[in-house]
């Protein structure tokens, strides 16, 4: 297994919409534990491919002692939001903000022997689902902030000037900034 680098924002691989798996098989699978493992690395409660710079439908999760992956992730939602709590991205490194989501999800998609997957969420782990599917969609979370807090962050990301940060100094804080949030990690 191997620990992977983390894209940050700025690079188009989080901006394109990642493409469907159709292939499974050992490649698959030794990606996705190098996807769990650095996401324990970093103590994320979620990766999408496209944040370690693969372009395809999958993220791992780790919250609550529940975790997992999903590949081809398709989300119904429940119309009313939970309370709103601030949000981490393992992308947008040392910022948190407080992002709405939905209450309830039904997730649906394939594990990685191409097995059906089922699930539904609330809490936290919905939140997560949700976090990540929308990575899939080539979104940040940043992008659903509104108002103040959307200036807030875009001058934060401006002024951290994510191009000149190394791999490493990304993961350090990606640690930091995980255990500041109530959820215990970003995504
Ligand atoms: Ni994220």
């Amino acid at each position: 297994m191997a620990i992977l680098s983390i894209r940050i924002i700025g690079d188009p691989v989080l901006r394109t919409v990642a493409e469907e798996v159709t292939t499974f098989g050992p490649e698959l699978a030794k990606l996705i534990d190098d996807m769990h493992q650095t996401m324990v690395d970093v103590r994320g409660a979620g990766l999408a491919a496209p944040q370690i710079g693969v372009n395809k439908r999958i993220f791992t999760y780790s919250v609550d002692g529940e975790e997992g992956c999903v590949i081809n992730p398709v989300l119904v939602a429940s119309d009313d939001m939970a309370a709103a709590e601030p949000e981490g991205c393992l992308s947008v490194p040392g910022l948190g903000f407080t992002v709405e989501r939905h209450r309830w999800v039904r997730i649906t998609g394939v594990d990685v022997h191409g097995e059906p997957i089922d699930m539904e969420a609330t809490g936290t782990l919905a939140k997560c689902f949700q976090h990540e599917t929308d990575h899939l969609d080539g979104k940040l979370y940043v992008d659903r902030l509104e108002g103040e807090d959307r200036k807030e962050a875009l001058r934060a990301i401006r002024m951290a000037n994510y191009d000149d940060v190394t791999a490493e100094t990304v993961a350090q804080r990606a640690r930091t900034v995980g255990s500041a949030f109530s959820a215990g990690a970003a995504e």
